[in-house]
């Protein structure tokens, strides 16, 4: 199969689709793998990385699309890229179908064979597309969080491990999914003191086995969350609800309780947020401060550490990619359920259903 991995052009997205060792495999199986040129400067890839592992650099974005049977990339294409979709080309990235008309409608229009990383889903339900994008914001968070608690930039001047003599900082994690733990196991690591929430007994007992004492679980409620946020230093907002908006569990009144300085992450903003004031930032401006209490909430963390998030993509999307390429898109899905789970538009066809739910659209429409 012809492969192409064209370079993002979506704002501030510096992922690539692909990373060399992603193109060695396909080459490897036969497949012919074109990679615009610079596409994965930004994740510490360079053209010569790609030819040394068998790709061919194509100038431009428009050759890379016509000379494809299958595109790879990170995210759903936008406007520049709709006219440059063939019929029949497998698109193969993540799509958030149900947070844009506009695109499903293009897409169906395009009579493209869509498949969405984020519907793929394992046996157990767990996402495995999504999970590695988790596990960076998870850690990630901790990472900004111990920057923002700085006194220059208005947190509260408390180093999170402490120095002997001198108690440690507090993180408060809600939520025991895969940002919370990751996040949890950061700050540990550098040894602050953590709580985390759940409500989610055996989530709770999963970490209360393998985390180390200084990490505490504490079932989650109001009550327990609104005595925690006096002392903590930190808080990281992780939960999620599946399919419906994260639930508040700290509101606006909250943040007075709160020591000035104290700073919340919001990783879950991109389902809403868990914190009554959170609002979507970017990398460019990540923070906001109301009631001194310091708001980080980016809704696409991950993009700030590229090299490590498109590897840790490429890592969860090969498997998948290859057998896309080496059965075809019909037989692959017919022999992975996993992989059918993604499949959301058929030659103009929506094949997912809640798709069609989320605009409120019958079957006939469109
Ligand atoms: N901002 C970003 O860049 C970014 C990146 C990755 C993921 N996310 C978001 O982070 C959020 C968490 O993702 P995840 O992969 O860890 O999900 P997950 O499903 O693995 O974990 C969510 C956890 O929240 C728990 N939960 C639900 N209600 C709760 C409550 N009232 N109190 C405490 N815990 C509660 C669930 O039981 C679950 O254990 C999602 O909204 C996801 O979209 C954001």
């Amino acid at each position: 199969m012809k492969v192409g991995i064209p370079k993002e052009i979506k704002n501030n997205e510096s992922r690539v689709g692909m990373t060399p060792g992603g193109v060695f495999e396909l080459v490897k199986n036969n497949h012919i793998v074109y990679v615009q040129s610079n596409a994965g400067e930004s994740s510490g890839f360079f053209n010569k990385d790609y030819q040394q592992a068998g790709a061919i650099i194509l100038d431009s974005i428009a050759e890379v699309y016509s000379m494809s049977e299958m595109i790879v990339k990170v995210k759903e294409p936008i406007a520049e890229e709709y006219d440059l979709i063939q019929e029949g080309q497998i698109l193969f990235t993540y799509f958030h179908f149900a947070s844009s008309e506009v695109l499903t409608k293009v897409m169906m229009k395009a009579k493209a064979i869509c498949i969405a990383y984020e519907t793929v889903e394992d046996e157990e339900g767990t996402l495995p597309l999504l999970t590695p994008m988790s596990e960076v914001a998870g850690r990630l968070a901790i990472q900004q969080g111990a920057k923002y608690l700085e006194k220059p930039v208005k947190g509260r001047g408390v180093l999170l491990g402490g120095v002997p003599g001198v108690a440690p900082g507090k993180v408060l994690v809600l939520g025991a999914g895969v940002v919370g733990i990751q996040a949890a196991k950061m700050a540990a690591g550098l040894g602050a003191h953590v709580t985390i929430m759940d409500i989610n007994m055996k989530r709770l007992r999963y970490v209360n086995d393998v985390m180390p004492p200084h990490v505490v679980t504490e079932f989650s409620n109001e009550y327990n969350i609104r005595k925690h946020i006096k002392t903590h230093d930190l808080i990281i907002g992780g939960v999620l609800l599946k399919g419906a908006k994260a639930p508040n569990l700290i509101k606006r009144d909250m943040l007075k309780e709160m020591r000035p300085g104290t700073v919340i992450i919001d990783v879950a903003v991109d389902q809403g947020g868990c914190v009554e004031t959170t609002r979507p930032t970017t990398h460019e401006d990540p923070v906001y401060i109301i009631d001194d209490v310091v708001h980080y909430s980016v809704a696409n963390m991950p993009g700030a550490v590229p090299c490590t998030s498109t590897m840790a993509l490429t890592n969860v999307t090969l498997p998948y990619t290859l057998k896309l390429a080496n059965l075809g898109w019909e037989v692959a899905c017919e022999k992975d359920a996993s992989l059918k789970k993604g499949l959301s538009i058929i030659s103009g066809q929506i094949v997912y259903e809640e798709i069609r739910e989320a605009f409120g659209w019958e079957k006939e429409v469109v």
